[in-house]
């Protein structure tokens, strides 16, 4: 038996006006798309904006539904409805903001799993890393290159 250590690289920012000023527009952009969430469920709010080749912004932000697992995150919504637009874009980033409706977030809110998953395919797809930068409402963001460095040893085509 062998004992491994797993590393993964982040950034942390202390606030948004310390990201590049294009990061910055994306994750505004990603906060207005949170404000339209339709989550009257959980009232938890959560949108997400891509940055594309082109240099186009995507967005997408959590869509609940009354048969609570029709519903689908904000990630998820935003990367499948950018692969239905634009399928052969490579999209460079994503910034993703939370909020709560029971206390300010201002702590980092990294994706859920599911989303990990959906985002590692796109990276897969295109063959080149999507950078995540996380926040909640207010205070850090974090970034990190790939979404690999969210989801070590995660499973992929190369198995099937
Ligand atoms: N949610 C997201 O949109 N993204 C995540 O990564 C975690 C959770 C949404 C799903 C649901 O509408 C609400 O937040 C509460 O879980």
């Amino acid at each position: 038996m062998k004992k491994q250590k797993i590393e993964i690289q982040l950034e942390v920012f202390e606030t948004v006006s310390e990201l590049p000023k294009d990061i910055q527009e994306l994750m505004a952009k990603a906060q207005q798309a949170r404000e339209n969430a339709y989550a009257p469920y959980s009232r938890f709010k959560v949108g997400a904006a891509l940055r594309l080749s082109s240099g186009e912004i995507t967005v997408g932000n959590n869509q609940e539904n009354a048969a609570y697992p029709s519903g689908l995150c904000a990630e998820r919504v935003a990367i499948f409805h950018t692969g239905a637009l634009f399928p052969n874009e490579e999209i460079k980033a994503m910034a993703i903001s939370a909020s709560s409706p029971s206390q300010i977030l201002s702590e980092p809110i990294g994706p859920c799993g599911a989303c990990r998953q959906s985002i590692a395919e796109y990276e897969q797809k295109q063959q080149s890393p999507i950078a995540v930068y996380f926040m909640g409402e207010t205070g850090k963001i974090v970034k990190v290159a790939s979404v690999m460095d969210l989801l070590p040893l995660g499973f992929d085509a190369k198995y099937l």
